[in-house]
């Protein structure tokens, strides 16, 4: 499997708790290089297309809501197999069903605040790290 690269966002919950850290010490013992990061806070717009494949759900409101109520770290990991590495070192989207050493079993509080965010297919991440990366800011 070649080198492959994924789309991360440490969420408002990880900030405000002063998290990065300690997430990005879990992501990089799991053998994930993080190769592009920035701390920025999401416009409403930025969340509402991000998840736009979500907008018919319940939730959808309560995320972007969420999403841009404080400073999110934006982040292009590195690795083999990268996107499904990091989806089980993120854990299950609701962190009573996470597995032990996973980020949401050690830091999530909620289904809705579950800290972290990864992309779901090599296709989508690269989509993903496009609306937030320039390729100059991404160094490997
Ligand atoms: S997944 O990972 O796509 O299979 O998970 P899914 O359950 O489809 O959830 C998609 C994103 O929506 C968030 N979510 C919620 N937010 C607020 N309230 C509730 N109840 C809720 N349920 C799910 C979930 O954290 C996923 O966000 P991302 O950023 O994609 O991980």
């Amino acid at each position: 499997m070649a080198t492959e690269r994924t789309f991360s966002i440490l969420k408002p919950d990880a900030t405000r708790r002063n998290l990065t850290g300690a997430v990005n010490a879990v992501i990089e013992k799991a053998g994930l290089r993080i190769v592009g990061q920035r701390r920025i806070k999401m416009s409403r717009q930025q969340a509402e297309t991000f998840y736009e494949v979500h907008k018919e759900r319940p939730f959808f409101g309560e995320l972007v809501e969420f999403m841009t109520s404080g400073p999110v770290v934006v982040q292009v990991l590195e690795g083999e197999n990268a996107v499904a590495k990091y989806r089980e070192v993120m854990g299950a989207t609701n962190p009573a069903q996470a597995a032990e050493g996973t980020i949401r079993k050690l830091f999530a509080e909620s289904v809705g605040e579950n800290t972290v965010h990864g992309s779901d297919s090599a296709e989508n991440a690269q989509i993903e790290i496009a609306q937030f990366f320039q390729d100059a800011d991404i160094a490997g």
